[in-house]
C-alpha cells in the first residue's frame, strides 16, 4: 500500500508505523543523493514554515531553514526573546495566528504537551524539533546513519551508554522498538527510562521482532553492540548544580577506547551532539577546573577515532528533516 503521511505532524514516532518510518528515511536518502549530485528540488516553492525555539539549537535550527529553502519555501525563525509566545500571548492563541500564516510549523521546547498543543490548535503540520520526553527528528538522521553503514538496520543492537531517561534515550528505545533492532539502556538504575515507555516499547518489539534491554553493567551494554550511542549528562532545561551528582553517576558509561573495545570490531559511535569531549567549550572548561575531568560521556579518542560517524549524523539531520517536511506538507 502506498504510504501517505501529508498533513500528519511529526511528535513521536510512536505515532508513526514501521512502514512510515522506513518511508521517511528512504525519502531521505533521495534527498541527499539529489542534494549531493546538484538536482535542484523546490518541489514546495510558494509553502511558508516557522520555526520556533524555546531552546538553543545549531543542528536542527539550521537542517529546517537550509531543508526548507532548498525546497523552496520561506522560513522565519521565532524565539522568546523576538516573540510574543509565552509572556503576552497564550500558546493556544499563538498557534491559531501561525497556522492563518504557515504552512507547517517547528518547535523546540520544554514540555511534550506544548507541541501536542500546537498541533491541535494550529491545524497544520507541527514537527517536534526536541521536547524533554523526545526528540524524533534526531532519530531518522540516526538511523540513516546505521543503514549508511550496515544496509538492514533489522537485528542490529545500539546502546545508549549514559542518561538513559533523556528525551534522546527515550527516542532511541522508541525507533528501535519501531524497526527490530535490538536496543540496550546501559546506564545508573536512577537513570533509567520511564516504565510506561519501555512497556510501550516491549509490546511494539513483541511485534516487530525487535528487544528491549535495560542494564547497569558497561560490559552487557558494549557486548555485541554495532552502534555505541551517547549523549551530554546534563540536558538543557535541566539545572546546572546536577553536573556534580550526573558526573558520579554517570563517569562509569563514559563511551571511551576501553568501552570500544568491548563491543564488535565492526561498531560504530554516534552521538547526537552538542558533546563534551575536549576542553574547548566554556562548560567543558568549567567542568575541568572544578572536577579534574578532561571529557565527559566521550573521551576524544573515541569522538576523533575511526569508528566515529557523528558528523555524518549531523549532516543527516538535514536531509531527514527534508524529509519529514516534504512528506506531511506535499
Ligand atoms: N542534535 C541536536 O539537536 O543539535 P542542536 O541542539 O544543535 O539542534
Ligand atoms: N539531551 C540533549 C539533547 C541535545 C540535542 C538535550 O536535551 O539537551
Amino acid at each position: 500500500m502506498a504510504i501517505n503521511i501529508r498533513g500528519r505532524s511529526f511528535l513521536t514516532l510512536l505515532d508513526f508505523t514501521p512502514a512510515e518510518i522506513n518511508y521517511m528515511l528512504d525519502l531521505s536518502a533521495e534527498f541527499k543523493r539529489m542534494k549531493n549530485n546538484g538536482v535542484e528540488h523546490k518541489w514546495l516553492t510558494g509553502k511558508q514554515v516557522v520555526l520556533l525555539f524555546e531552546k538553543t539549537s545549531t543542528r536542527t535550527r539550521c537542517a529546517f531553514e537550509v531543508g526548507a529553502r532548498d525546497l523552496g519555501m520561506g522560513c522565519t525563525f521565532l524565539d522568546p526573546a523576538s516573540s510574543q509566545m509565552g509572556k503576552k500571548e497564550s500558546l493556544a492563541d499563538t498557534a491559531k495566528v501561525l497556522g492563518r500564516m504557515y504552512d507547517g510549523i517547528e518547535y523546540r521546547g520544554f514540555k511534550q504537551s506544548v507541541v501536542e498543543d500546537l498541533a491541535r490548535y494550529s491545524g497544520v503540520p507541527v514537527w517536534n524539533g526536541l521536547t524533554d520526553a523526545f526528540h524524533p527528528t534526531q532519530m531518522l538522521a540516526d538511523i540513516l546513519t546505521v543503514k549508511e553503514e550496515f544496509g538492514d538496520v533489522r537485528g542490529r543492537k545500539l546502546t545508549f551508554f549514559g542518561d538513559a531517561r533523556n528525551n534522546v534515550a527515550n527516542s532511541l528505545m522508541v525507533v528501535c522498538a519501531k524497526l527490530g533492532m535490538r536496543f540496550c539502556a546501559c546506564g545508573p538504575k536512577e537513570l533509567m527510562p520511564a516504565a510506561d515507555l519501555v512497556e510501550k516499547c516491549k509490546a511494539i518489539a513483541a511485534e516487530t521482532g525487535a528487544e528491549i534491554e535495560l542494564t547497569d553493567d558497561v560490559k552487557q551494554g558494549a557486548k555485541d553492540c554495532d552502534v555505541l550511542y551517547t549523549d551530554i549528562w546534563v540536558s538543557m532545561g535541566e539545572p546546572a548544580e546536577l553536573w556534580e551528582k550526573r558526573i558520579k553517576l554517570l563517569l562509569p558509561y563514559q563511551v571511551n577506547k576501553d568501552v570500544m573495545a568491548m563491543a564488535k570490531p565492526t561498531a560504530i559511535f554516534l552521538h547526537c551532539l552538542p558533546s563534551f569531549h575536549d576542553r574547548d567549550t566554556t562548560t567543558g572548561e568549567e567542568i575541568f577546573q572544578k572536577f579534574g575531568l578532561p571529557a565527559m560521556e566521550v573521551t576524544d579518542d573515541v569522538f576523533l577515532g575511526k569508528q566515529a560517524r557523528q558528523f555524518d549524523e549531523a549532516e543527516n539531520r538535514m536531509h531527514t528533516i527534508k524529509a519529514v517536511m516534504y512528506a506531511t506538507l506535499k
